[in-house]
């Protein structure tokens, strides 16, 4: 298989159309509690479901039992009735620090419904980069989307509203959803660059790559200007109709209050709205966007910042500082997707080898990755309803480029995968392990980059099973 093709590896098997009772692989729409049953005959296969999106894993169960063994395709007899464990099965890729490209996210997707995932985050705004089209706001791409004249060097770019559109349909199609994250107030430097008139000081700014200034930049949206509101909203507006999902991300996380405490416009707003200060600020700004975007029919998610200072009523909340958070936000009514650092962030490196390029302090190693329990035991059910699902996250920092990327995702996915779809007591640490090298051979044939390799670095593959989520 060439590495860069848009599919996965393929078993060329002719399939033609028809509507034989025998030799045929029969989709079927009809009503049945589990999400698929997957029925592999003597004479016949035939994958039900009471939705799309199951037929659709139905088939992925299917392209998962095919083998080839000496060039003969096989398949056990089986039948698999199977339900995921969570709704919300998602990857977060950042598409602002790096811009990923249109066929590497094609790619990803291919891989994401392999694996069942049904959630793609695209990190589409920060600091480094605008990445979308906006028709009424078109220097967020013209200034936003490049990278200052001295950094000629680096990768810019930003998808257009045509792409969006393709992309959003190509997902779909692979029973996909994405959401689109849209940062504010803070990470918002590629937005001030272009329009500089929105910061507390009026800048003038200039859009850097990560490795050359700081991670948290403290300028940020002024929130005593209508300005901002208007830009925003606009922006929101186009992204709701570009995006058919239900819930549209504001981001929220990281966001200094340094300029907002010596700006006289934001102190006026903290005056003229009864705020107690300014870091209510934050929680203004996304009660204020999740009104607008109520009234479009979306539901607000942020990062957990947002459920900080006044927090925004009915905001999803998406964890990734602790999950010691979940039951007071779930008690108070918020709905919840779980994506813990310890757990879900595949930027972290996944062991001490000196090969290994990701950050973090503690790495955050295949098992504990497949140990991850979104619903432990113990947790009652008035918490159990809001926790829609779980997310791994990758953010690109440090990973420039689409392989770099692909070896922090691969194959601690997979194990993330299972632990989003499968309850823990089905899941066991040594059968995974053994399964995992034909996942990784699996992968290689899609022309994925893979993080860890099991001949090479047996002491990260062979890690004992750990009790600890
Ligand atoms: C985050 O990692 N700043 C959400
Ligand atoms: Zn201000």
């Amino acid at each position: 298989m060439r590495k860069g093709r848009a599919t996965p590896a393929r078993s060329k098997l002719p399939l033609a159309l028809g509507s034989a009772a025998s030799n045929v692989i029969a989709l079927r729409i009809r009503s049945m509690p589990a999400a698929y049953k997957l029925q592999v005959l003597q004479d016949r296969i035939e994958i039900a479901s009471s939705a799309n999106d199951g037929l659709i894993q139905g088939v992925q169960t299917l392209r998962q039992l095919l083998a080839n063994t000496r060039r003969v395709w096989t398949m056990p007899q089986i039948v698999i009735e199977d339900s995921p464990r969570l709704a919300w099965r998602g990857l977060m890729l950042d598409c602002s620090r790096t811009f990923l490209s249109l066929s590497y996210l094609k790619r990803t997707i291919d891989r994401m419904s392999f694996y069942k995932l049904n959630v793609l985050q695209l990190h589409l705004t920060d600091d480094q980069g605008w990445r979308i089209e906006i028709k009424a706001h078109p220097k967020l791409t013209s200034v936003g989307s490049r990278f200052a004249s001295r950094f000629a060097g680096e990768r810019g770019g930003y998808y257009s509203q045509d792409e969006i559109r393709d992309l959003v349909r190509y997902a779909a199609e692979r029973g996909v959803t994405i959401v689109p994250e849209i940062e504010m107030p803070g990470h918002a430097l590629a937005a001030l660059a272009a329009y500089p008139e929105l910061s507390c000081t009026g800048g003038p700014f200039e859009i850097f790559p990560f490795f050359s200034g700081p991670n948290i930049v403290e300028d940020v949206f002024c929130l005593g200007n209508e300005s901002t509101f208007h830009l925003l909203e606009d922006v929101l507006e186009e992204v709701s109709a570009l995006f058919p999902g239900r819930y549209i991300h504001l981001g929220g996380d990281e966001c200094p209050k340094t300029r907002w405490k010596t700006c006289p416009k934001c102190q006026a707003r903290v005056r003229t709205e009864g705020l107690r200060d300014e870091s209510d600020l934050q929680g203004y700004l996304i009660g204020r966007m999740g009104r607008f975007l109520d009234a479009r029919h979306k539901q607000v998610i942020g990062w957990d910042e947002v459920a900080e200072g006044g927090a925004a009523p009915g905001a999803t909340v998406m964890i990734w500082r602790g999950l010691d958070a979940v039951p007071a936000l779930a008690k108070a009514g918020h709905d919840v997707v779980l994506s813990p650092t310890t757990n879900c962030y595949l930027d972290y490196r996944q062991s001490d080898l000196p090969q290994e390029q990701g950050e973090g302090s503690k790495p955050v190693p295949l098992d504990k990755v497949y140990s991850f329990d979104p619903l432990p035991n113990g947790i009652g059910d008035d918490v159990r309803i809001h926790v829609l699902g779980a997310q791994a996250a990758m953010w690109t920092h440090y990973a420039r480029t689409d392989d770099a990327v692909d070896r922090q995702i691969y194959p601690r996915l997979v194990a993330l995968a299972e632990a989003f779809w499968t309850p823990r007591e089905l899941r066991h640490w040594p059968e995974f392990q053994q399964r995992l090298e034909v996942h990784c051979r699996r992968l290689a044939n899609m022309g994925v980059s893979l993080g860890i390799n099991f001949r090479t670095d047996p002491g990260v593959w062979a890690a004992p099973a750990r009790s600890e989520p």
